[in-house]
């Protein structure tokens, strides 16, 4: 029985949010590195799950076009702070930046989009299903290469 998609969706909200508190109490900066890294993939993963099943799912069961937008606003410019890392001067300050953004983008989903998909009727368990397949089949990829 696949699991829920906004149980699986959160599930990573909350990995990536516990991944900023052990980048905040990691010691020395190969850790900081180390985590960095894995932040940076973990959003990455967790945000083309969204824009290729869930969100399009989440705009045919609803019809709302302008939230769509607004969270796909949101990924952009969390893309653009991650470009920007392999070369930060300042991991810190990269790292905090993106954090600050995904923490509001993760809120908004929270009360906007998660909230309406649930009152929409949308098939919940068989996207969960899908994204779990999709998740795991990139995930192997990146490993792979
Ligand atoms: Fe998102
Ligand atoms: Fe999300």
């Amino acid at each position: 029985m696949a699991q829920d998609a906004i149980a699986l969706l959160e599930a990573d909200h909350h990995r990536v949010e516990e991944l900023f508190r052990e980048y905040k109490s990691a010691g020395d900066q190969q850790a900081k590195l180390h985590l960095a890294q894995i932040i940076c993939m973990e959003i990455t993963l967790h945000s083309m799950v969204e824009e290729e099943i869930f969100y399009p799912e989440f705009a045919r069961a609803t019809g709302d076009e302008q939230m769509l937008e607004h969270a796909l606003k949101e990924h952009q410019e969390v893309k653009d702070l991650i470009a920007r890392v392999p070369t930060a001067e300042n991991l810190d300050g990269a790292i905090e930046a993106i954090k600050q953004h995904v923490l509001h983008h993760v809120e908004e989903e929270r009360r906007g989009m998660f909230a309406k998909a649930k009152a929409s009727g949308m098939e919940l368990a068989t996207l969960g299903g899908r994204i779990q397949t999709r998740r795991a089949e990139v995930a192997d990829a990146i490993q792979e290469a």
